[in-house]
């Protein structure tokens, strides 16, 4: 187990190249089932998250080869069972559900289980997917679906926090060879949803609508292999964004797509972040002096629950009452605790943390809960005075390439310990 000590007080300052985005690869690399043709996906980062999915692949029968960031995947024989060994590692797993239903006509896959931010049902992928004529049922601990072959139809799948991103991914998954036409109201309207339309239409699919409210699938016969390059992590170019602020460095973020980012950047300028456009890149650039700001989260475009967490570490530095409200999951205040070890004024008021600042933060030691409250410690410890020893990073490296050698790349002094 591996564990980071941080000394703070740096300004991190230079350039960064954001990763490919883990909740777009998680998907695509899952879609790559509904053909038995070759499938490419490049852009794909070096994270446990798709360790596992290779290891998920390679359970159902699919033969997956890494290079680089370049990912192969060929499921000529594959079979639709997944243990639950495999998917309660990750919730992602969730979205072979749908390809295995598309593809073989049935799907045995563990329930993934709730985690630390909630309780995490899929009962939205369920009616999507019986809504397309699955017959489903829970036995022992497994979503055993089969169908002599898919029927398109209508569905709406808002919950009640709006639309589910990976409930949206599966449904338009499994309906790409579904017979009929599938029309998907209140969908995930998130990049990641965009990017995986993008690579099921080069694969044969007909989807249109992707990236609005509305998604129609036009089934197809079968779907033929493609390559892809998966979008930029706009969750990961958030926390380095966020983490530039809070230190008052100056850090230019390479590939990183502002149109994915609205929400974030509109807040960051509010607090008095200055951000420069300029040749295709964004560069972030901290004041002296943070102003409060209120954040809601929200389905997107607006504001993302994955980048909570390391708002509110820049919320302890604005001068003020800045409120922070979750909207998504509403439990996700896990770092809430860690973070006024280090010294944060926070409070919390139902589904809101109300924080005060500006907080000196100290450094002590802390444990991360879940990836994005592991981020926020990090950005909290390159503010805080003295050194911050946060342990139990799994978490991290689920979900953000070689984090530590991006900072300490930054100026950042940051060491990797292995706990034993
Ligand atoms: N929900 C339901 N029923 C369902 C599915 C979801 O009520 O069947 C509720 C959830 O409880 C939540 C809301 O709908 O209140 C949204 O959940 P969603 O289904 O959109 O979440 P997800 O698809 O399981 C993905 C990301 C999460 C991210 C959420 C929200 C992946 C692998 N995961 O999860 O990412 O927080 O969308 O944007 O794409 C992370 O990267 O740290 C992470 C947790």
């Amino acid at each position: 187990m591996y564990s980071l000590l941080i000394e703070g007080g740096r300004p991190l300052e230079g350039e960064v190249t954001i990763s490919g985005a883990k909740n777009a690869v998680l998907p695509l690399m899952a879609a790559a089932l509904l053909t038995r043709e070759p499938c490419v996906i490049r852009r794909v980062p070096a994270l446990s998250d798709v360790a596992f999915m290779v290891r998920i692949l390679t359970a159902v029968g699919a033969k997956v080869r890494s290079q680089g960031d370049t990912v192969s995947i060929e499921a000529n024989r594959i079979r639709g069972f997944c243990d639950y060994d495999l998917v309660r590692k990750m919730r992602g797993s969730v979205c072979l559900l749908g390809p295995l239903l598309g593809r073989l006509g049935q799907a045995k896959v563990s329930l993934p289980g709730g985690c630390v931010i909630g309780t995490r049902p899929i009962d939205l992928h369920l009616k999507g997917l019986r809504a397309l004529g699955a017959k489903i049922q829970i036995d022992s601990g497994y979503v055993c679906a089969q169908t002599r072959r898919l029927k398109g139809s209508a569905m709406f799948l808002g919950g009640r926090a709006g639309p589910t991103v990976l409930g949206t991914a599966n449904v338009m998954m499994a309906a790409t060879l579904a017979e009929g036409v599938t029309v998907i109201q209140s969908a995930a309207c998130e990049p990641e949803i965009v990017d995986l339309a993008e690579f099921l239409n080069a694969m044969g699919a007909q989807i249109t609508g992707a990236g609005s409210p509305t998604i129609t699938i036009t089934g197809v016969k079968e779907l033929h292999g493609a390559e892809h390059e998966a979008i930029p992590d706009r969750i990961e170019a958030a926390t380095f964004a966020i983490a530039a602020a809070c230190s008052r460095g100056e850090v230019t973020l390479r590939g990183a797509r502002p149109e994915h980012l609205h929400a974030v950047l509109d807040k960051l300028e509010e607090a008095g972040v200055r951000l420069d456009r300029a040749g295709g890149n964004l560069t972030v650039k901290g004041g002296r002096r943070l102003r409060p700001v209120d954040v809601t989260t929200q389905p997107y475009a607006g504001f993302p629950t994955d980048a909570q967490a390391q708002m509110m570490v820049l919320m302890t530095q604005a001068s003020g009452i800045s409120i922070l409200t979750e909207r998504i999951f509403e439990t996700r205040f896990m770092h809430v605790s860690e973070l006024a070890r280090l010294g944060a004024d926070i409070t919390i008021e139902g589904p809101s943390a109300v924080v005060k600042g500006p907080s000196v933060l100290s450094g002590a030691p802390v444990m991360a809960s879940d990836l994005r409250a592991s981020a926020a410690l990090v950005i909290a410890s390159l503010v805080a005075r003295g050194r911050t020893h946060v342990k139990r990073i799994y978490h991290l490296d689920r979900g953000y390439e070689r984090i530590d050698d991006k900072l300490r790349r930054l100026g950042a002094r940051i060491q990797r310990l292995s706990d034993s």
